[in-house]
């Protein structure tokens, strides 16, 4: 019988998605499922920011355009990575990606060979460990603690470093236990990859998502010249996730390869979209704050609520929109835990596992939904670990 590549095999999807799938076959049946699993903010696009894409459909805007991206977009880029990171990168650093994750994909397929070790968070953003294994690298697991405030701590991966150390993955603010890194450890990371000649791909997708914390990138160190890769997106702050845009800032002998894989595979990024994201780069931007004053607001609701379930304890993340409860004195595992409150409860939430072993003992709740849903949430929880 004819085979698949042994890449297809060891690819793996997201737990997330598998979740949604279950929570919306107890829809069909007549249950009410309230939706904690998905990452995604629960506002439409700014108006003016889909104007913009509708005017550039409007103006035929849609055709192929450069592989790496319109200027106009890679310079907006440009301007807002001097803006939020404090360095300049060079145009030809730029690249427009069809969304970030398509950005974590190609960056590793030009860094990692089969064989190499690939140095990530766990519990972290199953798509890293995915295209590792699919690249037939080793992937290296640095545990998020607890104790740590959920942070990467840079003596963990340094005491991981082997010779076959070939990438360092960091995500600040985190996904999914919203934790944020501060300088100096991001600093000490750059500083290690130096030391030991390793890549280290940023994904910081939730860059403008933090509550009274600065965000801060380990790509200043080299900017993006040398060995950091800066991955950032419009899917989560602007309300984006299914325009498809994102962009990177890599070392221009990356870029060059780059520009092949996505000539390769998708040809360019929607004209369109990236028409939408000039507005959404350059114009007004009052919308970012507006929407965290109620993600913030959110928080504190969710997490004085988990805290205050038997057997539920929960740290207030400093970035994204996630709540990571500690559920390990219920005295159930994370997926019978998960289970048991969307077939008894009708609460979908992720399992801490669908990130990474490290995850045991927690749940995942996307607070980006209604607060009247949490106050419900909360409501339910409790009737169900009376
Ligand atoms: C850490 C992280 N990176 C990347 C993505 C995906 O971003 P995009 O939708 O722009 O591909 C997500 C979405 O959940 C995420 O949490």
């Amino acid at each position: 019988m004819v085979k698949l590549s042994e890449g297809a095999n060891r690819i793996y999807g997201e737990a997330a998605f598998e979740v949604l799938a279950k929570a919306q076959e107890l829809e069909r049946q007549g249950k009410k499922i309230l939706h904690f699993e998905i990452g995604e903010p629960d506002m439409e696009t700014p108006e003016n920011i889909a104007k913009a894409g509708m005017q550039a459909i409007n103006d035929k805007k849609t055709h192929y355009v450069p592989s790496i991206g319109l200027l106009e977009l890679r310079k907006a880029a440009q301007d807002e990575v001097e803006k939020t990171r404090g360095y300049r990168p060079d145009l030809e650093q730029m690249v427009v990606i069809p969304g970030l994750k398509p950005g974590i994909f190609f960056s590793m397929l030009t860094t990692v060979n089969p064989g190499d070790e690939v140095i990530y968070q766990d519990p972290g953003y199953p798509t890293y460990g995915s295209v590792s294994s699919f690249l037939g690298a080793k992937g290296v697991l640095v545990p998020l603690l607890e104790e740590n405030e959920f942070r990467m701590n840079p003596d963990d991966i340094k005491s991981r470093i082997t010779k076959k150390a070939k990438l360092i993955i960091v995500n600040s603010p985190q996904n999914p236990t919203g934790s944020v890194m501060t300088k100096s450890e991001l600093d000490e990371i750059a500083e290690l990859a130096e030391e030991h000649d390793i890549f280290v791909v940023s994904d910081e997708i939730y860059s403008k998502m933090t509550y009274d914390t600065k965000h801060y990138t380990p790509t200043a160190r080299d900017e993006a010249k040398e060995r950091t890769v800066l991955l950032d997106g419009f899917s989560k702050y602007y309300a984006m996730t299914g325009w498809r845009l994102g962009y990177m800032v890599a070392p221009v002998k990356m870029v060059e390869r780059l520009q092949d894989f996505l000539v390769s595979a998708v040809s360019c990024t929607a004209a369109f979209t990236q028409w939408a994201g000039v507005e959404a780069l350059t114009g007004d931007q009052s919308f970012i704050p507006k929407m965290m004053a109620r993600f913030k607001e959110k928080r504190d609701k969710i997490i004085d609520g988990l805290n205050s379930i038997p057997g539920f304890s929960c740290l207030a993340p400093k970035g994204a929109f996630y709540a990571f409860p500690n559920i390990i004195e219920t005295g159930m595992t994370s997926q019978e835990c998960a289970d048991h409150l969307l077939y008894n409860a009708g609460i979908a939430v992720l399992p801490g596992t669908a990130f990474g072993p490290y995850g045991e003992g927690y749940l995942r709740f996307s607070y980006a939904n209604a607060l009247k849903n949490i106050d419900l949430v909360i409501e339910r929880i409790k009737e169900h670990f009376k």
